[in-house]
């Protein structure tokens, strides 16, 4: 017994907010241990990073599966590895309701927007191209909609007048990497319930 939280993520691409939390958890900020990378990508870079910290990898094909028969692998894979949490990480898949309640207000996705504003895909390049003057990061408990549940923890990052797309991309970042681990590091240390839509915090 480590007396750790057992993590599992779930990615589709470079997986720089895995390595992140992997760090954290390495450092001991966060009580977790990631005991499974789960991509629906087998080409997911994300997996590499895993494998090179040791941490075992599941690459599971979502193309041209039906959601159903994806999901119930990658349950098995979460519960084969003893999975108590779910962190996506870029997964670029949503869940069903029936995947959700196997693991209720227990799946967390960090977004690269101050949700509810810009959700879904490219979420950096709609708040640019928008003109907002401070966009930022969001981690949400996640529910069947795109982006949608009860959110946990915000970080606020200013738009500058000569941003690109990209370069804003690239400070959101930064913020998700401090922002995620954070997250869940006050999830599994302090006591904290779901009010409506309010993650709540005593
Ligand atoms: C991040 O911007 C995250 O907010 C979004 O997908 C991107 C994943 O990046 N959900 P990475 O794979 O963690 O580097």
């Amino acid at each position: 017994m480590t007396g750790k939280t057992k993590v599992a993520v779930l990615l589709s691409g470079r997986g720089s907010n895995f390595v992140a939390l992997a760090e954290a958890c390495a450092r001991g900020e966060v009580p977790a241990e990631i005991v499974v990378v789960v991509s629906n990508r087998t080409d997911a870079p994300g997996l590499e990073r895993a494998r090179e910290r040791g941490i075992p990898v599941t690459p599971i094909p979502g193309k041209g599966v039906p959601r159903e028969v994806h999901e119930a692998r990658v349950l098995a894979a979460l519960q084969g590895a003893g999975a108590e949490w779910v962190c996506l990480a870029g997964y670029m898949r949503l869940l069903s309701e029936g995947f959700i309640a196997s693991f209720r207000h227990r799946i967390l996705n960090i977004h690269p927007a101050l949700l509810p504003s810009f959700p879904g895909l490219e979420a950096q390049h709609q708040a640019w191209a928008y003109g907002v003057k401070v966009s930022g990061c969001t981690v949400h408990l996640v529910d069947a909609g795109c982006d949608t549940g009860p959110i946990v923890l915000q970080r606020a990052v200013p738009v500058l007048d000569d941003d690109t797309a990209e370069s804003l991309a690239d400070r959101i970042l930064e913020q998700e990497h401090i922002a995620y681990p954070a997250a869940l590091r006050l999830l599994l240390t302090r006591p904290w319930h779901v009010d409506g839509r309010r993650v709540l915090f005593t």
